[in-house]
């Protein structure tokens, strides 16, 4: 692996970036003349200009510099067994030489639906989609036609996809909306309940639960557990829930064959009424599913008796690339792979050794930061005093979460990055997470360049 030490650095974080960078900062030069802001993502904008990454394996991925990284976005967290794994691989080349779409039923989606159904605690019938987005939009349709009623209510925080249903309470101030272009009538159908509390879900619930569709959550919390769930909250929401008849989505989006084989349900034991899938259930490729409650899931069905061409008993759902093959031949041999559970702890023990291998530097720097996480995840709490977060009882989620999510400075979370990129790791914005792939090498690349990063910041006066 290059070393790409930033000790000599006498340039500027961002300078020494520049110069290390030459070809992402040209392609970048070029991108911007084709796409918005020169991205294809939102979340993958940083600057002075991203990295262009032509190649990944394991839990590496190299740039066009051939800079090599040690990889935390994981695919945007759809690479639980990292980058090329042999097997997928292998299923999925195999799949190509057959043909990438049949427009069709095909026998791989049948064992790929029933393999959900066998890891899923909740899941009595699967409906596959394109992406995590399309996935929450059919839950929570689903939700209106079997309920007949129409609000949702979701967690400030909480990320569930950008369409009109869920594109308000996401980032702080929760109660803008996160882009212009939406609709009054859907946003304002939304009700905002403040994370992990009980009191204000029952109150929202008791006054408003003849028009409440559902309520969506992440299981683990808020961007993938960077606003915690607090494990008590679950069972009262299940059970305010079913005592006040409203549909419990819960948003595995992330969650979903990470935190265990069968998701945040399993691992916690609560059962939802709905659940949301994407990224690892496609193994990598695009896709997603909602599986759940048979009798909510016949909404998807045809209906002999529906005299409107079943527009009335029946919610419609088509989709190009529902149950693309190649997403099913990977999507099902990652599954299998999981259902024992060893990479899923795997994943989350590098997890666990980064987060105390940067908190110890963040103590041995003095700087005011932490760094969190419960399963193959981490996230970057700055701005705490280090004396509160080592104490044994300390509790993230027992943290206003208003601390917990929009509050670092994008100019300080650039330059992390930027710094991190230059020591030779790529992390996701103030976290990332990671992969079965994963080595005890590579946490100690990562620990080194976050404190080689956290020194650069410090020197220029950065933290
Ligand atoms: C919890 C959660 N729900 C939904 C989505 C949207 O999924 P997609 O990006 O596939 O549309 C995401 C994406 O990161 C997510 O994290």
């Amino acid at each position: 692996m290059a070393s790409q030490a930033v000790s000599q650095l006498a340039l500027s974080l961002t300078d020494a970036y520049q110069a290390a960078l030459p070809k992402s900062k040209a392609l970048y030069g070029q991108a911007q003349k084709i796409f918005p802001s020169g991205v294809t993502h939102d979340g993958r904008y940083m600057t002075p200009f991203p990295i262009y990454v032509k190649r990944a394996k394991g839990s590496r991925k190299w740039d066009e510099d051939d800079r090599e990284y040690v990889d935390y976005w994981v695919g945007h967290g759809a690479l639980i067994l990292g980058h090329g794994h042999p097997v997928v691989l292998k299923a999925v080349q195999e799949q190509l030489e057959k043909g990438t779409h049949y427009g069709a039923c095909h026998a791989l989606e049948v064992e790929w639906g029933a393999q959900i159904i066998k890891m899923v605690p909740s899941a009595e019938r699967v409906r596959f989609t394109s992406s995590g987005t399309e996935a929450t939009l059919m839950a929570i349709r689903l939700s209106r036609a079997f309920s007949n009623k129409t609000r949702v209510v979701k967690f400030e925080g909480h990320f569930h996809g950008w369409h009109d249903n869920v594109a308000i309470g996401v980032n702080p101030p929760y109660e803008v909306p996160i882009s212009p272009g939406l609709l009054d009538d859907v946003i304002g159908s939304v009700i905002l309940c403040p994370p992990n509390d009980t009191k204000a879900l029952e109150k929202i619930l008791k006054e408003h639960h003849q028009d409440i569709a559902c309520v969506i959550i992440e299981p683990t919390g808020g961007s993938y557990g960077m606003i915690p769930t607090d494990p008590a909250f679950l069972p009262e929401l299940r059970r305010l829930t079913a005592q006040y008849g409203v549909i419990l989505i819960f948003d595995e989006v992330i969650t979903g064959f990470r935190v265990a084989p069968g998701g945040a349900q399993e691992f916690y034991k609560v059962k939802p009424d709905l659940t949301t899938m994407a990224k690892i259930v496609a193994g990598g490729l695009p896709g997603g599913a909602v599986a759940g409650r048979k009798d909510i899931m016949e909404y998807l069905e045809f209906k002999k008796d529906d005299p409107h061409w079943n527009r009335h008993k029946k919610m419609y759902h088509p989709g190009t690339y529902n149950a693309n093959p190649l997403s099913a031949s990977a999507g099902l041999t990652t599954l299998r792979i999981l259902e024992s559970g060893e990479d899923i702890q795997k994943a989350n023990a590098i997890a666990k050794a980064l987060r105390d291998g940067m908190n110890e530097v963040i103590r041995k720097l003095g700087v005011d930061w932490y760094v969190y996480g419960d399963f193959s995840d981490f996230h970057f709490l700055i701005g705490i005093d280090p004396a509160q977060a080592s104490d044994p009882n300390f509790k993230v989620y027992n943290l206003d979460y208003h601390l917990l999510k929009g509050k670092a400075n994008p100019d300080l979370i650039y330059k992390l990055r930027q710094g991190m990129i230059l020591n030779g790791v790529d992390i996701m914005r103030e976290g990332g997470m990671t992969s079965s792939a994963h080595t005890e090498e590579d946490v100690e690349i990562t620990v080194k360049a976050f404190e080689a990063t956290l020194r650069a910041l410090q020197e220029e006066g950065s933290i």
